[in-house]
């Protein structure tokens, strides 16, 4: 069997997106030595972009140089000939390469970074010919990235495998920054629900698996994050060995129950980490299997139109639920409540230890500040640590742990102190979180000492070793210091004795030191005894340089000071990592448990500064919130608007609201608000009401209004009737479902029979918890019949011939919608709404009520439709019926006229009470 370590790196490919296909392999004949390997190079990594290390740039070539100088927007140009033909160039400079990088990974390349592995001095030795040694050191793909400047602190970037064994399917995703790794067996239904929950930023799925048909349009939407691998990197028993040899563990049982397909999700994970990070692995936490129903199933269109994480209209943050509610100061506080604002829990006792923490939070007026204040601007723990495992950190990484690390002792204090003069208890997540922030106090200290008050980006140059921390390093700069002031000394006497009082030491790249003169004196150097002393090394415009044995001295020393000082800097900086990587798990802890206090704080802060009650989340099936009101629309109310809040009862009994009102009074602001509250709750956070009592939601969906989905070719009634679809297919008696005016994107009569079948089809098959909005008053007709329905609508207030929208619930039915109402706000001309006012009266009087009462009265569509189905099966399975059977024999074009007529006759007698009458 093909093993997935022994797939070559060149099996690396690229995701679908760039539009020019990378170019065949180039033949290396007659190349340059360099150009030579920059063609083996290239041909291991055919796909994505190389990025080929060239001093201080990063060189591309042939086609990758056309198609990054079309992404970059920069200069193509040539570099030389391969095979008679110009060879077509750009280039990135190394010091600002990560902004291209950022860009190129935005527009779906791939890039592998490839270095120079020696010093060019270290080559020159084995012959003027030989070329710098250089190989691939990392392939930077969306989901792999970790560098600051390219990730969003606010959000996970998830690499994703989507994996299949024994016929199911599961799907692991993992933080390469910050280590979190989890697993979860999908069901084929759920695969793009849980696609739109975890939002990977690459998905890896074997070639196989992108064939299968019944994927296609799920795969289709995460197109340009797709990377298709071979199939044997989603071997399980590979999977399994590889995954035992990275945890170190004899058996992967601990982690809890994998399937083969979990297996070669996870496997394909890490092993694809070690494929693009060339064999070094960031920390990666145990993966962590998700059940079966721990977090409640949302699909894509839901929370696309609940507007959880991002507003539908302008795709950000702002205007959306997360957008409303993150009050936490944290990168790292930010991406848990996200992810837990994404996959609210199933289980009341963890939602309500949660909820415990927030309360001690809310309780504690004092506790809060200290903390926030702790928190922020405390930096990325996790992020830093993995870019210094990595291998790519740089003195500004250690000392964002030195000061993450100051960050947790400080709130460990903070917490601590309050904890003892607080009759309550600590809560459990607390007290956990508490624990996790660990000691640290001896690598603090280290780094603390070590680590000089400005630092550079990049360790590499040296200048972060604070003074005082090295004896042997202060020495070596003392002496590059002590050259330095030296040479000044020198540059005085040499004046003094030439009589050239402008005469100057200046050090260029090239020369290094060297003595200038201008021309009208230099002559002074020139001739007679100086000329001894003044070596000509090179004669400028208006000036001639010299150097001197004693000056040639001095600088052998400075740079030989340099170098030892650079080399114990460099040393000390491994040191260090090394030190970081020792405590590495312990550093996670206390990241995550900063995380977990910022989440609570803020949560807590939100609580207290938008009026948020602790909802009670248990195992019934009830669906209280009293005084509710909906988190985005109330903040965005402006100053002087109140939102009303309004109550919400779907328990037994009333389980199924049908919510009528004009338009404009609050329907759909009403049905959203409640969906949210039941996120918010399970997501373990207060939410916005005086009174909350949610038996768990184990899935949410909502279908708002009517969008289109042009861009998947589908009109927006289909979208509709699709999205509906799912709804009634899917709906347990534990699903929380809103419904905001279904069938309205097509005929009257038509929208109105299918929301009445709806309606019917949810109380009497689904049977869960669910507000329906609708303008089809008619549909009220249904309350009678339907013990579980329950009407309500939004309060108006007609005033001196105006509409005042109250948006208020009430128990009721609306009689009208006042449509033309709010055209007439809207700005319809004159004409044009007294002519609707015409119709609509004309309309009214010969209105279809006979035809309404009687659908309302009439038996349940559900056993009428039951009984068709029923009675259409029999006919199939017992055959055509002898009167179908006589009539198909018949054929009418050789039938004279008294033929026809006894046919007619035979037929009437095969109908069946014999005479038809
Ligand atoms: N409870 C409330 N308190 C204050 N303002 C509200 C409230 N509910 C809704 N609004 C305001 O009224 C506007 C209209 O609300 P919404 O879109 O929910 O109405 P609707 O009944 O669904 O209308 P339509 O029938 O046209 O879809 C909202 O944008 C919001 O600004
Ligand atoms: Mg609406």
């Amino acid at each position: 069997m093909a093993s997935a370590r022994s797939t070559p790196p060149g099996e690396f490919v690229p995701a679908p997106t760039p539009d020019v296909p990378p170019s065949g392999p180039l033949r290396s004949e007659g190349a340059s030595p360099v150009m030579a390997q920059y063609l083996e190079i290239k041909r291991q990594h055919p796909d994505g972009l190389l990025f080929y290390r060239m001093g201080d740039f990063y060189e591309l070539f042939f086609a990758d140089a056309v198609q990054a100088a079309k992404a970059l927007d920069i200069a193509l140009t040539k570099r030389g000939q391969h095979q008679g033909q110009d060879i077509p160039m750009c280039g990135v400079p190394v010091h600002s390469a990560e902004s291209y990088l950022l860009r190129l990974i935005r527009q779906g390349f791939k890039v592998a970074v490839c270095e120079q592995l020696e010093d060019p001095a270290e080559a020159r030795k084995r012959g003027s010919k030989a070329v710098v040694r250089r190989d691939v050191v990392r392939l930077v793909t969306p989901g792999t990235i970790t560098e600051e400047a390219l990730l969003d602190a606010r959000r996970h970037n998830y690499l994703a495998a989507l994996a299949e064994a024994e016929r199911r399917l599961a799907l692991a995703w993992l933080d390469m920054s910050t280590g979190g790794f989890t697993v979860q067996h999908v069901p084929e239904a759920a695969l793009a629900a849980v696609l739109e929950r975890v939002q990977p930023g690459e998905l890896l799925v074997s070639d196989r698996l992108l064939q299968r048909p019944e994927l296609f349009e799920t795969l289709g939407q995460w197109k340009e994050r797709l990377t298709p691998l071979p199939a044997p990197r989603f071997d399980s028993d590979n999977a399994r060995r590889r995954l035992q040899a990275v945890y170190q563990v004899e058996a992967l049982d601990a982690f809890g129950a994998f399937g083969r397909a979990e297996l070669a999700a996870a496997g394909a994970l890490v092993d694809y980490v070690e494929l693009t990070q060339k064999g070094r692995l960031p920390r990666l936490e145990q993966p962590r299997l998700l059940g079966d129903g721990a977090v409640m199933e949302i699909d894509a269109a839901t929370r696309r139109s609940l507007e959880i994480d991002r507003s539908i209209a302008t795709g950000d943050r702002r205007g959306s639920l997360i957008g409303a509610i993150d009050r936490t100061v944290t990168g790292a506080g930010a991406r848990l409540l996200l992810q837990r604002l994404s996959a609210p829990l199933t289980d009341p006792p963890a939602v309500a230890r949660r909820l415990d923490a927030i309360g001690w939070f809310v309780a504690d007026a004092e506790a809060r500040p200290a903390v926030r204040a702790a928190l922020r601007g405390a930096p990325d723990l996790e992020r830093a640590q993995t870019r210094l495992l990595l291998g790519r950190g740089g003195p500004r990484d250690l000392a964002a742990i030195r000061d993450g690390l100051v960050a947790a002792a400080a709130l460990k204090t903070a917490l601590e102190s309050r904890q003892g003069d607080k009759l309550t208890v600590t809560p459990d997540e607390l007290a956990a979180a508490l624990v996790d922030l660990g000691h640290h106090q001896v690598l603090v200290d280290r780094l603390r000492r070590a680590l000089a008050p400005d630092l550079p980006l990049i360790a590499r140059d040296g200048g972060f070793v604070a003074p005082g921390y090295l004896a042997e390093l202060d020495e070596q700069r003392a002496l590059r210091d002590e050259s330095r002031r030296l040479i000044a000394e020198l540059q005085q006497r040499y004046a003094a004795e030439t009589g050239i009082a402008a005469l100057k030491i200046r050090h260029n790249n090239v020369l290094g030191y060297y003595i200038e003169a201008s021309a009208a004196q230099a002559d002074k150097l020139t001739k007679g005894e100086q000329a001894q002393r003044f070596i000509h090394r090179q004669t400028m415009a208006g000036a001639m340089r010299f150097s001197t044995v004693e000056l040639g001295e001095l600088e052998r020393r400075i740079a030989a000071a340099a170098d030892k000082a650079l080399a114990l800097e460099l040393s000390l900086f491994d040191d260090l990592v090394g030190e970081v990587r020792a405590r590495a798990d312990a550093v996670a802890r206390a990241a995550a448990g900063l995380a977990v206090l910022d989440v609570a704080a803020a949560l807590a802060e939100l609580a207290v500064e938008q009026r948020y009650c602790r909802p009670l989340v248990d195992e019934g099936t009830d669906f209280v919130v009293r005084g509710g009101r909906h988190a985005v629309v109330e903040q965005s109310l402006a100053a002087g608007e109140r939102f009303i809040a309004n109550d919400c009862d779907l328990s037994p009994g009333r389980r199924l609201w049908l919510v009528t009102g004009p338009n404009m009074a609050g329907k759909s602001t009403f049905l959203r608000q409640n969906a949210l509250i039941a996120i918010l709750a399970q997501a373990g956070s207060y939410v916005p009401a005086e009174e909350c009592r949610i038996g768990v939601v184990d899935r949410l969906f909502s279908r708002v209004g009517a969008s289109d989905d042009l861009a998947r070719g589908r009109s927006t009634f289909m979208v509709e009737m699709i999205e509906t679809a799912s709804i009634l297919n899917l709906a347990g008696p534990r699903a929380l479902v809103i419904l905001d005016e279904i069938g309205r994107g097509t005929a009257t009569f038509d929208g109105l029979s299918i929301a009445w079948a709806c309606v019917e089809h949810l109380h009497e098959v689904n049977k869960c918890r669910a507000l329906f909005a609708t303008h089809y008053h008619e549909l009220v007709a249904l309350t009678g019949r339907l013990s579980d329905l329950a009407p309500y609508t939004m309060r108006v207030k007609e005033w001196q011939g105006d509409v005042v929208f109250l948006h208020e619930v009430a128990q009721g039915a609306a009689d009208r919608s006042y449509g033309i109402h709010v055209a007439r706000l809207a700005g319809l001309p004159a004409a044009a709404v007294k002519r609707a006012e015409e119709v609509l009266a004309r309309l009214e009087a010969g209105e279809q009520s006979g035809v309404v009462t009687e659908l309302a009265t009439d038996l349940p569509l559900f056993a009428a439709l039951a009984k068709r189905d029923h009675k259409a099966r029999e006919e199939r399975d017992s055959g055509p019926s002898p009167l179908a059977a006589a009539l198909a024999e018949i054929n009418p074009d050789e039938l004279t006229p008294r033929a026809a007529l006894e046919a007619l006759y035979r037929l009437r007698g095969l109908l069946p009470d014999g005479n038809g009458r």
